[in-house]
């Protein structure tokens, strides 16, 4: 288990800048996941962290060591990548026991680590098979396993499901859940799929436009965005992002949406515009007695509830949300109400200023 730490870290490829002025502090036997959509430099943060990749400058220091100049197989860290890259000739038994083999490790000792890994994993059966004689989420397996018998300081994951089909990235979703659990090893996971990062980590980091949008655990970085960028990247559907004008003062202060309705806000705003009001669809319900009315445009049916779209009078869209048995249909006029302790708004760049 290691604690990692990132220090002003920068990276370019020639003029293209990837990471600039990082700062992380990652826990011992944290589960961390790197979320953020694609091209913001997650697999080069982790690669970096793993050696496979230089850094220009700042520092990266494992488990008090400074480790930005040491090759990778000297930070005794492990990573698991989204290809598997196992070694098509080798059996499940040679792969996993490849790495230790080289590191000149004791016959009965790979032994015992090999099969110890092969049982937390239920590969037992498997190991005198080669990779093409294994199912993706199998051969996912056997890379987890060749990282396990390297009892490493960390884990180093890069979407290492996104192979894999629906149901089966759900259940090896869970089984590495229970791994980390078992371990209580530090991990790092790659990712742009936010149920990934909701369902997995103890903390999200999200990275866009080079730099730590925030860092939280799932339910903060869900109910306190420090940005528009957060608050439309997570949640799914995403949160309504209403343009507003700010009317009244401190505790009368309220947001006007575009067709005239005035909503008024739990919290006094500071700062400049434009504004934009966030509220995600189930905190936007179809009411009775709503407020503000709205067209239906479309009425997704998800079984437990139901996704309303809708249009305000002046156009703007939005998704609220029903119960299950909704008898709203498409064309139907509804009204919304708004659960104001669920508002959020964000200034002229984008800065959560509900706190
Ligand atoms: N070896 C390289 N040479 C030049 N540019 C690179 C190199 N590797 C990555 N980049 C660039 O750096 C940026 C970040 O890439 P990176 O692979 O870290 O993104 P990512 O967040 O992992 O994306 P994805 O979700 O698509 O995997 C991208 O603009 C990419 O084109
Ligand atoms: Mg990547």
């Amino acid at each position: 288990m290691a604690t990692i730490s990132l220090e002003g870290v920068c990276k370019r490829f020639g003029s293209v800048e990837v990471i600039r002025d990082l700062n992380l502090e990652i826990n011992s036997g944290e589960f961390v996941v790197f979320l953020g959509p694609s091209g913001s430099g997650k697999s080069t943060l982790l690669r970096m962290i793993a050696g496979l990749e230089s850094i220009d400058s700042g520092m990266l220091v494992i488990d008090g060591i400074r480790a930005e100049g040491l090759a990778p197989g000297s930070r005794n860290l492990a990573m698991v990548f989204q290809n598997y890259a196992l070694y098509p000739h080798m059996t499940v038994e040679e792969n996993m026991a490849f790495g230790l083999r080289n590191v000149g490790l004791a016959q009965d000792k790979i032994k015992a680590r090999v099969a110890e890994a092969a049982r937390m994993l239920e590969m037992d059966k498997l190991l005198a098979r080669r990779p093409a004689e294994l199912s993706g989420g199998q051969r996912q397996r056997v890379a987890i396993g060749r990282a396990i018998v390297k009892e490493p300081k960390a884990f180093l994951f890069d979407e290492p499901l996104s192979n894999l089909d629906a149901a089966l990235r759900v259940r090896t979703r869970v089984e590495l859940a229970e791994l980390h659990q078992r371990l209580g090893s530090t991990m790092i996971y790659v990712t742009h799929d936010q149920t990934e990062a909701m369902t997995l980590a103890d903390r999200i980091v999200i990275l866009n436009d080079c730099r730590i949008e925030q860092v939280g655990t799932p339910m903060e970085v869900y109910s306190r965005p420090a940005s528009r960028f957060v608050a439309s990247f997570i949640g799914s559907p995403a949160m309504n992002l209403l343009p507003v004008t700010l009317t009244g003062q401190g505790d009368r202060a309220a947001a006007r949406l575009g067709n005239g309705a005035v909503v008024p806000l739990p919290f006094a705003p500071k700062g400049d515009g434009p504004w934009e009001l966030g509220i995600r669809p189930e905190a936007l319900t179809v009411s009775q007695v709503g407020t503000t009315k709205a067209t239906a445009t479309v009425v997704e049916r998800l079984g437990d509830r139901t996704l309303v779209y809708a249009r305000l009078s002046d156009g703007t869209q939005i998704i609220a949300q029903d119960s299950g048995k909704s008898q709203v249909k498409a064309g139907d006029g509804i009204g919304l109400a708004f659960d104001t302790a669920e508002l959020h708004l964000f200034d002229g760049q984008g800065r959560a200023v509900s706190v």
